[in-house]
């Protein structure tokens, strides 16, 4: 349906390239993100990713020397390269927690930022999803805790915006940046990113704005302002546009209680195979659909995951790069349960080849 969607607009706007600046469009999107994530459609401003978005907030802020961003050490790279930026350009420091693979309880993870809090923080940043281990952050905790100090509590989205029910009103974060092209399903060249009005003075564009004099929708006091480039890939929007459709076609309930059935089938046959271990969390609502697996001292995930492909198409990420040496399994609604047990029988083929091989 995406695909066929951005086809059609492809082709439409071959013909008809006055429409690659459709405001109205743009703002139908933005509004359906909005309604989704129980946000104000002023506060969300379109982007071609979740770097994009990180990027908005932390490249648009002013920064005095020796402010602090508070980050896991194993946050995705992408908030990392941003944050670097600033260290070298404005003297920003960053200061890192520690969760590792396996975090702990929730009173843990609250208790290692609250503790990483100096008066010279400014943000605290989150992933909702973290993406080697596929473990679950308890936002609304931690945004009352940034509140109390007076923090902007920006949150990565990328694993979770699709995965898991968003309601901003509900967690009271600050900033919030997501895709279209993971868990929602609406192609590449497509996101969003969240501003509360509540911050909306504080964050200056980074180059635009986008919008023309004239435009028919108030945009400067909004996050529109922070749209920074024209003509926006309409194709890559309307795609984004045909996926929120199909999610709430679907229903958000069925949808995650979908991905919820594959996980658990997947994490209860790999317990069952009886070798490496499951990192991500078990108890509800400590989790999405990331499931990662820890193989094994004497064997390699990198390696396993090349097999998995060649021998079998099974896609899965390896998480060697961050030492992990675990598998990451990411199941979608598309998948059958009958996968899931294909994708377990081959890791038990696996093993007994490799045993046979050693004996
Ligand atoms: C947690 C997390 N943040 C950010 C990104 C980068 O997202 P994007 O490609 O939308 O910039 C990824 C990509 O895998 C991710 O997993």
């Amino acid at each position: 349906m995406v695909l066929e969607a951005q086809k059609r607009w492809q082709r439409h706007l071959a013909s008809h390239p006055q429409d690659s600046n459709r405001t109205d469009l743009l703002e139908q999107v933005r509004a359906r993100v909005a309604t989704l994530i129980n946000a104000d459609a002023d506060e969300i401003a379109l982007t071609r990713s979740t770097t994009e978005g990180i990027n908005l907030l932390t490249q648009g802020m002013d920064w005095q020397e020796g402010d602090e961003i508070i980050l896991d050490r194993y946050d995705h790279f992408t908030a990392f390269q941003s944050f670097l930026n600033l260290t070298r350009r404005h003297g920003v420091k960053l200061v890192f927690v520690d969760l590792s693979a396996e975090p702990g309880s929730d009173a843990d993870i609250i208790a290692k930022y609250a503790a990483a809090i100096t008066p010279r923080t400014r943000i605290l940043f989150l992933n909702w999803v973290n993406y080697r281990a596929g473990f679950r952050m308890p936002v609304k905790a931690l945004a009352e805790l940034g509140h109390r100090h007076g923090l902007i509590v920006s949150v990565d989205a990328a694993q979770a915006f699709g995965a898991l029910p968003i309601d901003i009103a509900d967690t009271g974060i600050d900033h919030l940046a997501a895709p279209s092209h993971k868990w929602i399903l609406g192609g590449s060249g497509a996101g969003f990113a969240y501003f509360s009005k509540r911050i909306l003075d504080r964050v200056w564009p980074i180059a635009g704005p986008a919008h023309v004099p004239g435009t028919p929708v108030a945009w400067q006091d909004t996050a529109r302002k922070l749209d920074n480039h024209r003509p926006k890939n309409l194709a890559s929007e309307m795609g984004f546009l045909e996926a929120i459709e199909f999610y709430e076609t679907i229903g958000e309930t069925v949808f995650h209680e979908r991905l919820d059935t594959l996980s658990r089938l997947l994490r209860d046959s790999l317990d069952q195979v009886g070798w490496g271990r499951v990192l991500t969390p078990r108890a509800p609502g400590r989790a999405a659909a990331i499931t990662s697996f820890h193989v094994g001292e004497d064997r390699s995930a990198d390696d396993i995951a090349r097999r998995l492909w060649e021998q079998f198409q099974i896609k899965v990420n390896s998480s060697a790069f961050a030492k992990l040496n675990a598998l990451r399994i990411s199941p979608h609604i598309y998948n059958s349960e009958a996968q899931i047990r294909f994708l377990v029988e081959a890791l038990v083929t696996f093993r007994n080849r490799d045993k046979g091989e050693s004996s």
